[in-house]
């Protein structure tokens, strides 16, 4: 799962490269890499880390008008230079650079180890680099095409053939690539976000592409040459500044009140007239992550105000259960990429299965939202941090306003005024946690405990930090602890207790009193600050805010994400690039 950009101009490639990489960055970022080819030379640089790391390193090749860059996430091979891309195959013949994995790699290598190529690295993709090599066609794109035929699993590779002229060659198979030329200058990468303005193509799965001086010339699966139309350019927001701020994910935690206004202005603006026409007795919501997280709460709105028989599934388990999916099963998709390989894949499975399809994301030019009937934007704004924070909070807002779309045009205006509402709240509400933060981040267990929609929440807060933090973090459903989880309780062990439903309320008391009374140390997130001869059983008490019950969640989720930025930044680490993760998952 990684990123790849190509290009092929007349001069600067390694900006157009460096560029782009840095707009990848979110689909990994262990190593990076850039080969850059002049005439017949091939200069590869890489390196382990970020790409600033390699900026310092390259030296542009000179006279050079083709490069290609890549920024990793290692799926199979250690996190090395050796295993960072580009990767060459014999005498660097052919070099190239890939998104995905090849399934069927041990196979090929072994294959080839008898034809005399040795793999180097310990990569899957290496497959590929061997496979070009292998053969010495005349057209190189026979080459792309046999070796394109050998390979199950998923690719967008991008290769350079060493005695070829300023040419470089890209395929497609189930993972996204991009093209875009303007005359002067032709590129491919996986998000066209890499791109100068302009129209672009999306190449479907099978496709080729030749990417010459100004020019880039199509070819389906047989290597005929076809002529796919441009996708129309919409301004695609990367917003790559932090504005001041320290991190991209305390800028986008800031954000959220802005996201939650925009999100309930577009959905104003939404006819929901042909999805209220559909008719299906069973709601799925499907999701990976945090997005599964707001399955979760979008289930519960269903099953309340629509009286659905509804539930929340994990996109990767969805994709293998034997689940009763049929034309009355509405599927919702909810995705901040877009992008998440699990979620694709279930999407397909639900198509298949002839289900409704409803996709919720953020990036309405993703490969997800080309799968929905019914596709709407969660309006979050660009989302770089790995850690999900406002598009979580706008999944839920959307989910919520999608639901009372289906109840009705009062209901509808009433949880639009709703979220415009809690859009106001929020910017009132963004307090200090690095007090709490310091109390905890030196722990290396801490629990999250709740009931319903604040079970829900206390999964996603131990979610958060857990990613940006490294501490191990549990969410229980408060009643849940005394059956087993209780005997982890120690002197001073960390229990965060989120309460924001009063009938429950004494309930959630009673478990976290029971936890207390074991050596728990609590802390406290509520609506209702605890009675005076209470408040001695908490290290911190946190009351948020008026706000209405459906959209308590994501009152209740900010100052969670704002203590998990805090714990991470008193650990010294980097919240926006949590180790071994990247911000979009495409890979199974
Ligand atoms: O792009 P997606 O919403 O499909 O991503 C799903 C998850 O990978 C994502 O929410 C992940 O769990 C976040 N890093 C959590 O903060």
């Amino acid at each position: 799962m990684c990123g790849i950009v190509g290009v092929v101009c007349k001069e600067n490639c390694c900006d157009y490269i460096f560029k782009g990489l840095r707009r990848v960055q979110y689909r990994g970022y262990d190593s990076v890499g850039i080969c850059q080819k002049a005439g017949e030379s091939i200069q590869i640089d890489k390196t382990k880390g970020l790409i600033d790391k390699l900026i310092e390193k390259t030296k542009p090749l000179k006279g050079a008008q083709v490069a290609m860059g890549h920024t990793r996430w290692a799926t199979h091979g250690e996190v090395n230079e050796e295993n960072a891309h580009p990767i060459a195959g014999k005498n660097q013949q052919w070099v190239i650079v890939h998104n995905g994995i090849i399934e069927n790699y041990s196979s090929l290598i072994s294959q080839l180890q008898k034809e005399g190529e040795i793999a180097k690295t310990q990569t899957d993709s290496e497959a590929i680099a061997l496979l070009l090599s292998l053969n010495n066609f005349e057209d190189p794109i026979k080459n792309m095409l046999w070796a394109k035929r050998q390979l199950k699993g998923s690719y967008a590779f991008c290769a350079v053939k060493k005695q070829d002229k300023n040419c470089l060659y890209a395929a497609k198979y189930k993972s996204p690539l991009y093209a875009y030329c303007n005359g002067e200058i032709a590129m491919v990468a996986s998000d066209p976000i890499c791109f100068p303005q302009g129209d672009y193509y999306k190449l479907e799965d099978g496709q080729m592409c030749k990417v010459s001086d100004g020019k880039i010339v199509f070819y389906d699966n047989d290597g005929n040459i076809i002529y796919p139309s441009k996708q129309k350019y919409k301004k695609i927001s990367s917003d790559c500044d932090k504005d001041g701020y320290q991190h991209y994910m305390l800028k986008e935690i800031y954000q959220t009140p802005e996201a939650l206004a925009r999100l309930a202005k577009n959905f104003l603006n939404t006819n929901f007239d042909k999805l209220k026409k559909v008719k299906f007795n069973k709601v799925k919501l499907i999701g990976c992550g945090s997005a599964y997280h707001s399955c979760l709460i979008g289930a519960e709105y269903f099953k309340k105000y629509l009286k659905t028989d509804a539930e929340a599934a994990y996109a990767s388990e969805f994709r293998y259960s034997s689940e009763i999916i049929n034309s009355k099963t509405l599927c919702i998709f909810v995705s901040q990429s877009g992008e998440t390989a699990d979620t694709i894949a279930a999407a397909e499975k639900a198509i298949k299965k002839h289900a409704k399809i409803v996709v919720l994301t953020n990036v309405l030019h993703s490969t997800l939202a080309s799968l929905g009937q019914f596709v709407f934007p969660i309006s979050a704004g660009s989302e770089i941090a790995v850690a999900s924070t406002k598009a979580y909070s706008c999944q839920v807002a959307g989910l919520y306003l999608l639901v009372m779309a289906l109840k009705g045009e009062r209901s509808f205006y009433q949880s639009v005024r709703n979220v415009a509402q809690l859009s106001k709240t929020l910017e009132k509400f963004f307090i200090n946690m690095s007090d709490f933060a310091q109390d905890i981040y030196q722990k290396n267990k801490i629990y999250f405990i709740g009931k319903g929609c604040d079970y829900i929440t206390a999964l996603e807060a131990a979610l958060k930090l857990k990613e940006i933090s490294y501490i191990n973090c549990w969410a229980m459903p408060a009643g849940e602890l005394k059956h087993g989880t209780l005997s982890l309780i120690e002197r001073n062990t960390p229990v965060i207790v989120i309460s924001t439903n009063k009938s429950v309320d004494d309930k959630v008391m009673n478990s976290a009193l029971e936890a207390k009374s074991r050596g728990a140390k609590l802390y406290l997130i509520s609506y209702n600050p605890p009675q005076e001869n209470q408040l001695e059983n908490f290290a911190f008490c946190l009351s948020l805010p008026k706000c209405c019950q459906p959209l308590k969640s994501i009152l209740a989720i900010i100052p969670m994400q704002l203590l998990s930025y805090n714990v991470s930044i008193l650990k010294g680490l980097n919240p926006d690039m949590p180790r071994n993760l990247a911000k979009s998952v495409t890979v199974e």
